[in-house]
């Protein structure tokens, strides 16, 4: 099993906006970001763009990205790589992310996404409300329903 402590953590900068929309589309196919997507989030002028990558010896293997605006922040997205999940990378960026940021930060996650949700439980998210249809445009078979949580 890998040691969490062999992934190193890189500030994310706009340079990166390919590797995450490769990590993206591995990790959610019915949903790809491209490259300029990724690249239109640091055109927001009301939030600086926040994250980090996670590099296991040359590769790029998860990422977490967040905006911060004046009082709230709210997770873009989050992803590893599948042959890397369940090794603890998620939570070592989730941490990261968290140690980072002061004011309370949102995220909506698939109701189905159990072990997500788990995993944001665990680092002390709590689930404010249900979304309805939140994934609806993606043409999901599954449940089209979110919770927006907060820490
Ligand atoms: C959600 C995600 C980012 C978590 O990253 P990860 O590196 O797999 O997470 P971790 O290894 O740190 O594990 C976190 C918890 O989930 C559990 N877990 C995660 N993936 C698992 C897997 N494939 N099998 C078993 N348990 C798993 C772990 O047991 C762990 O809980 P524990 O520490 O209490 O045992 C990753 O699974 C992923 O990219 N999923 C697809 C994209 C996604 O759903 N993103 C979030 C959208 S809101």
């Amino acid at each position: 099993m890998l040691n969490k402590n062999l992934c190193e953590l890189i500030k994310i900068k706009k340079d990166h906006c390919e590797s995450m929309s490769f990590i993206h589309a591995q990790c959610f196919p019915y949903d790809i970001w491209s490259k300029q997507t990724f690249e239109g989030f640091y055109l927001d002028v009301y939030g600086d763009i926040i994250g980090w990558l996670a590099n296991y010896e040359d590769e790029s293997v998860g990422f977490i990205l967040a905006k911060q605006a004046v009082d709230t922040a709210d997770i873009l997205s989050f992803a590893v790589l599948p042959n890397f999940q369940g090794r603890g990378i998620g939570r070592q960026l989730l941490d990261q992310l968290i140690k980072n940021i002061e004011i309370p930060i949102f995220l909506e996650v698939s109701v189905e996404n159990k072990l997500a949700i788990h995993l944001y439980q665990s680092m002390g998210f709590e689930i404010m409300t249900t979304r309805r249809n939140y994934y609806d445009k993606l043409g999901s078979q599954s449940s089209k329903d979110a919770y927006l949580m907060r820490l």
